[in-house]
């Protein structure tokens, strides 16, 4: 069923959301979001989609978007420079937001550095921030979030990566309230962010995560691999691992592999 936007907005408590479109079927909030021109744009507004004919994931990959069954939106930030250097804790604070209300539910989720939340290993949510920029400065951020909320299975493809809420709860999930309490845990984050009291949102991430103290395998930006632990996520939202070599390294983005003798799934 289609969402109903009037009752979402009208439920938003002490937001900083400013405004939220609805369209029924789009390529990807993102694309959409990335190009409304910027006398049209403005800080907190959420583009929301029934569905996307061309979701984008991250590492260029397609993300999944049938009618009605997820919450595909975004939002779209105006941060301005000050926080050039604090740009990651967006996408932190977009997975903390659903993570939360996906708790609320009753449903044991965890938090996958970056960008992730996972259900006994599998996706619920995926989060993809891109950027604007003009010149060398960043003047729009977009934080993109995929929920996966009502599917009751995936196709062969995905079904062993992917799991929606529908089918964690055993029964169909209202869209409309989670939706609302999602972009009331984001205006109270990114309030925070605001405030610039990063540490606060660092160290729910790191209570929510699953990673601490764990072995893993990061495929950085620079196309190497690297192993190590989990020791901490900086005030900037990297991820710091000591390296088997026994050196410390941080990492601001890339795709992580936790090792199988941690994984409980
Ligand atoms: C990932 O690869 O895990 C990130 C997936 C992000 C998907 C969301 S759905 C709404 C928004 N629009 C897009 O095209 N992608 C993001």
């Amino acid at each position: 069923m289609k969402l109903d936007i009037e009752m979402v907005r009208d439920n938003l408590e002490n937001s900083l959301i400013s405004e939220l479109k609805y369209y029924d079927s789009i390529t990807s909030t993102n694309e959409l979001a990335l190009d409304i021109k910027d006398s049209l744009v403005k800080e907190c507004m959420v583009i929301i989609a029934g569905e996307q004919t061309k979701g984008r994931g991250r590492l260029k990959r397609n993300w999944f978007s049938p009618q009605y069954q997820g919450l595909w939106m975004s939002i779209i930030l105006l941060p301005g420079q000050k926080y050039k250097n604090k740009l990651s804790l967006l996408t932190l604070i977009g997975a903390l937001s659903v993570h939360e209300a996906i708790k609320k539910m009753g449903i044991n989720s965890t938090l996958k550095w970056p960008n992730d939340i996972l259900y006994e290993s599998k996706k619920v949510c995926g989060v993809l921030s891109q950027f604007k920029s003009v010149g060398d400065k960043i003047n729009r951020v977009v934080v993109g979030i995929g929920v996966n909320v009502n599917q009751k299975e995936f196709d062969d493809e995905l079904k062993g990566s992917s799991v929606s809420l529908r089918m964690i709860k055993d029964k169909k999930i209202n869209k409309e309230k989670l939706l609302i309490e999602i972009l009331n845990n984001f205006s109270i984050y990114y309030g925070l962010f605001k405030k610039q009291q990063f540490n606060n949102i660092i160290k729910k991430w790191k209570n929510e995560m699953d990673m601490l103290n764990k072995n893993i395998t990061i495929n950085s930006l620079d196309g190497k691999k690297h192993r190590g632990k989990v020791i901490d996520i900086t005030q900037s939202g990297e991820l710091k691992l000591k390296l088997d070599s026994g050196k410390n390294k941080t990492f601001i983005a890339g795709d992580v592999s936790i090792d199988k003798k941690f994984l409980k799934y």
